[in-house]
């Protein structure tokens, strides 16, 4: 058996509420999540809004202090208390978020934001090799550098950030929603841009998003989180084929097809099992870390 690349272990995040006059009350945004994944694999996460895709990532990168539970990453275990050990995950690891307007800071040349991952690894002294190098995987010419994100459209911008996630040629890029701002033919460049550095790096990526039909087309394996809990965790091909939970038939379920009568069977079977109608006949278990 190959090593995991990234290995989490009950991996759990709670926010408190604080709320003038009113008791603190408690978040489970995400409760004891646990996958492994291997070095270039793609994983899925998918999840209708709110069911902590976000926080999941977020919390690996430690970006939030988990709550509970623990994240290996290359057989090292990272810890969040210590700075030098988030800094040096940080290098190993890119990200992507989802909107290409805030994540880019408009004050900053593109050349500005592609060093900005040198200075957090500590690395200065010349760069122009780094940056031709990232803006060529990202097929972007050089006269980019000198220019400022609002003169790039929303394609670009996303091309401009995942060149920054480039920079420190990550062996895992997270990618938080990376074409859903975007619109489909301009998605359909940024998912080939992302397919065709994979081949070239073999760069592992989380691929989050709430559309099943984009994880089913770009992931090797996927995980379907529903409030704050990973219900389902398999295959692509078998989740999408043979879904175990009710919550993943639900999702399947809200996927168009093109072949009228698999979609009319699809109308047919979302009406019956009454879908959309906000009262679901399965129950999450209880947080385990609720106790916290
Ligand atoms: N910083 C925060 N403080 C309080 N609650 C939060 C915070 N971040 C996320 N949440 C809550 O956690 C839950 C999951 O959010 P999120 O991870 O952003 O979901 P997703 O990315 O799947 O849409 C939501 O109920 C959200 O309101
Ligand atoms: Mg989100």
């Amino acid at each position: 058996m190959t090593e995991p690349l990234l290995a989490v272990a009950g991996l759990t995040k709670h926010f408190w509420t604080h709320r003038p006059f009113q008791r603190r009350s408690v978040i489970h945004a995400l409760c004891g999540a646990s996958f492994e994944m291997t070095a270039g694999q793609t994983l899925g996460v998918v999840g209708e809004s709110g069911s902590g895709k976000t926080t999941l990532l977020r919390t690996v990168l430690g970006l939030h202090q988990p709550t509970a539970g623990t994240v290996v990453f290359d057989g090292d275990q990272v810890d969040y208390a210590r700075r030098a050990s988030k800094r040096a995950f940080w290098c190993r690891v890119g990200v992507v978020f989802q909107d290409p307007f805030s994540s880019l800071d408009p004050r900053l040349t593109v050349s500005d934001i592609l060093r900005e991952p040198l200075s957090v690894a500590g690395l200065s002294g010349p760069a122009e090799a780094a940056l031709r190098e990232a803006l060529d995987e990202v097929q972007l010419p050089m006269t980019a550098l000198r220019r400022f994100p609002h003169e790039f459209s929303g394609g670009q911008r996303q091309r401009i950030a995942i060149a920054r996630a480039l920079m420190l040629k990550p062996e895992l890029i997270v990618l938080d929603e990376p074409v859903s701002s975007l619109d489909v033919t301009i998605q359909a460049e940024i998912l080939e841009l992302l397919n065709s550095i994979q081949r070239q790096t073999r760069t592992a990526y989380i691929f989050v998003s709430h559309d099943l039909a984009v994880v089913s087309e770009t992931c090797d394996r996927v995980l379907v989180m529903f409030g704050g809990q990973i219900v389902e965790a398999g295959p692509t091909g078998q989740v999408v084929t043979e879904p175990q939970h009710p919550y993943t038939r639900e999702l399947l379920a809200a996927v168009p097809s093109p072949d009228p009568p698999a979609e009319r069977e699809r109308i047919r079977w979302r009406r019956q099992s009454a879908i959309g109608s906000q009262e679901r006949t399965w129950r999450l278990p209880p947080c385990p870390d609720s106790r916290r």
